[in-house]
């Protein structure tokens, strides 16, 4: 079963079409969106090696000659570098305007070429094939792309919706364990910032969706997409509602700036703790019910998903290095970070006044928890 879910933004309006197998119908949901029977994909090694083959079979069944760039997996080929390669490529093969760039990767080759289509003569149009969980429910929806700077995550990019959103649930059979999970902290987020219900329904099937039941996997993709949507059309450009949207971020992406953006943390890990986080800071600033981080660890202890700082092997920055770290985020606004707090699960709201003294001293104690932990019974978890 195929279903749409429609992002309404008037003449940015799309479709995320979401189904198991929807890879085979690549190329006749793509073809009329062409004026020429040609595509360029933007896609990366461990994708390509797995189902690039699929892909082209399935558009040239529809007469569309396809034209790939292969990049390295992983989040270092989201920057400058991989941003001039992409971009070159895409003038070589002389895509224009009317033409269409297919992202076919995770939330990095979608970033990646989403932004590459952005700036390539003043914009060319895109579609998103998300093939990790983490991209089906986010980093495709809404138009946000980008690279990373040295001195920050995302910190170049552009709004750029793209014209067509093509999720193929199959396609996570593939990915790895880690990265499943990773992409999950991203559900279970829509969840707690705005929805009770869809997290009490993640508490009883997300393990049903983690071994594969192609049902709950369409349910929670489709419900994050839905989420999602809403609030992209409400608030495109991120102006205020949208930022709900970076709940567990100001941390996560200060534990990513710290943990160098590599392998030690991933992004979605990085948001798992930064809800946990986020649950806590709330509930000590008698926001929000004492029950409720508890409920958040457990739920992600259960998923066995990183949640705490303790899991992330590897020397991180004291509390006030991690809180500089912050104050690089793009959500600095007048000087202020902006955090997202909630008053409870699935009531989440943005605080610009948050006293950064009550961060730190949460901060100093889960990191003082990671020691502890990390010398429990003599031996150090690294
Ligand atoms: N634009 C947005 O709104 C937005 C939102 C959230 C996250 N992001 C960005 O997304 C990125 C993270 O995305 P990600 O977690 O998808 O990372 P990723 O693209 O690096 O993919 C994760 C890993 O999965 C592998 N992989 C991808 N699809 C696979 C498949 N079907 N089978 C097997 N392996 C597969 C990749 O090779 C990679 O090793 C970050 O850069 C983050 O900043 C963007």
């Amino acid at each position: 079963m195929t279903v749409t879910v429609p992002v309404p933004l008037g003449e940015r309006a799309y479709a995320i079409r979401i189904g198991a197998g929807l890879l085979g119908q690549a190329g006749a949901e793509i073809a009329p969106m062409l004026r020429r029977p040609r595509l360029a994909v933007v896609t990366e090694a461990t994708v390509a090696r797995l189902h690039l083959a699929a892909l082209e079979e399935s558009l040239a069944v529809a007469g569309i000659e396809a034209r790939a760039l292969v990049l390295e997996p992983g989040e270092a080929a989201k920057g400058w570098h991989g941003l001039e390669r992409t971009t070159e490529w895409l003038i070589a093969e002389r895509v224009g305007r009317d033409d269409r760039v297919l992202a076919f990767g995770g939330g990095v080759i979608g970033d990646l070429a989403g932004f590459a289509a952005a700036i390539l003569r003043r914009g060319v149009g895109f579609i998103q094939m998300p093939t990790t969980l983490l991209a089906q429910v986010d980093s495709s929806v809404g138009g946000k792309t980008g690279i990373n700077s040295p001195q920050g995550k995302n910190l170049v990019g552009a709004f750029h919706q793209p014209s067509l959103v093509l999720a193929d649930t199959a396609l996570l059979d593939t990915l790895p364990e880690r990265d499943f999970r990773a992409g999950y902290a991203e559900v279970a987020k829509y969840g707690l910032l705005g929805d009770a219900g869809f997290f009490g329904w993640l508490e009883a099937n997300a393990p049903a969706l983690a071994s594969g039941d192609p049902e709950a996997r369409l349910h929670a993709v489709r419900r994050s997409c839905e989420m999602k949507a809403v609030i992209v059309v409400r608030d495109e450009t991120e102006q205020g509602e949208r930022a709900l949207l970076n709940l567990g971020h100001t941390f996560g992406h200060a534990l990513e700036a710290a943990t160098g953006y590599s392998d030690r943390l991933l992004h979605g890990e990085g948001v798992a703790i930064g809800c946990t986080l986020a649950f806590d800071l709330s509930a000590r600033l008698g926001l929000c019910p004492q029950e409720a981080p508890s409920r958040v660890a457990a739920h992600f202890a259960a998923m066995g998903m990183r949640h705490r700082l303790a899991d992330i092997p590897g020397t991180l920055p004291d509390a006030a290095g991690l809180v500089a770290l912050m104050g690089q985020d793009k959500k600095v606004r007048d000087g202020r970070l902006a955090f997202v707090l909630a008053r409870d699960i699935g009531d989440a709201f943005v605080a610009r006044d948050v006293d950064l003294g009550r961060v730190e001293a949460l901060l100093a104690e889960a990191l003082a928890g990671r020691g502890r932990r990390e010398t429990v019974g003599g031996k150090t978890r690294r």
